[in-house]
């Protein structure tokens, strides 16, 4: 559904192939979801510094940022999450018009959301990683402190505690963040990414 009538779609003659043959690489989605401080953002990082480090095209999206600017106009109700998570999954699919590798770390904390993220992109462009933590580790962590605002009641429909998180039901890649160090779930995406990368392999 688009409100903007009387506009028509202009292709260029550069095109994702072309860029994605200048890579030497696919472009593709990972998206990792997850509780907050299931280790979404480390491993995406960290995940995005050895590919960079390797040459290739890639970007970060994180919740956090993202919200700071794109998607500064929306809070945490179903609506707005899954208007932000709409609004990154067009994003995504740009960027990969683009030739990047996106990699994209937000709680996307619905099955709905999950699907309908993947039927948006086109098949193999997208992979989701759930990135699997007991909520009550990720609340032992509690990097941001947000977790104990949420159990006195100052931040309402926090995820896992006061609003729901649906483990998504056919993931292509689980980490679990509980028994696996940051090493280990780095090596498995990039492990995960290897043929996907490849511009030789089928589509
Ligand atoms: S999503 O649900 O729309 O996918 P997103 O990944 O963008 O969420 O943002 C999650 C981050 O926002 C968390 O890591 C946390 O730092 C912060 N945050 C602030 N309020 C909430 C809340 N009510 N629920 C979850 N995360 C929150």
């Amino acid at each position: 559904m688009t409100h903007s009538e009387n506009t028509c779609q202009f292709r260029g003659e550069v095109c994702r192939n072309h860029r994605e043959e200048r890579n030497g690489h696919r472009a593709v989605t990972l998206w990792f979801t997850g509780l907050s401080g299931a280790g979404k953002s480390t491993i995406a990082h960290a995940v995005e510094k050895r590919l960079f480090d390797m040459g290739l095209n890639v970007y970060t999206f994180d919740g956090d940022n993202v919200r700071h600017g794109l998607c500064g106009d929306l809070g945490f109700s179903p609506e707005d999450r899954s208007e932000n998570i709409r609004r990154i999954g067009e994003m995504t699919k740009l960027f990969m018009d683009a030739g990047v590798i996106c990699l994209c770390a937000f709680i996307t904390p619905r099955h709905a959301i999950q699907e309908r993220l993947r039927a948006m992109h086109a098949p193999g462009d997208f992979h989701l990683v759930f990135v699997d933590c007991p909520v009550e580790i990720c609340e032992e962590r509690d990097v941001k402190g947000l977790y104990k605002l949420a159990r006195e009641g100052k931040i309402k429909n926090y995820t896992g505690v006061s609003a729901p998180y649906e483990a998504p039901e056919a993931p292509e890649l689980r980490l679990d963040t509980a028994s696996e160090t940051e090493e280990q779930c780095t090596e498995r995406v990039l492990a995960f990414l290897r043929e996907r990368l490849d511009p030789a392999s089928a589509r």
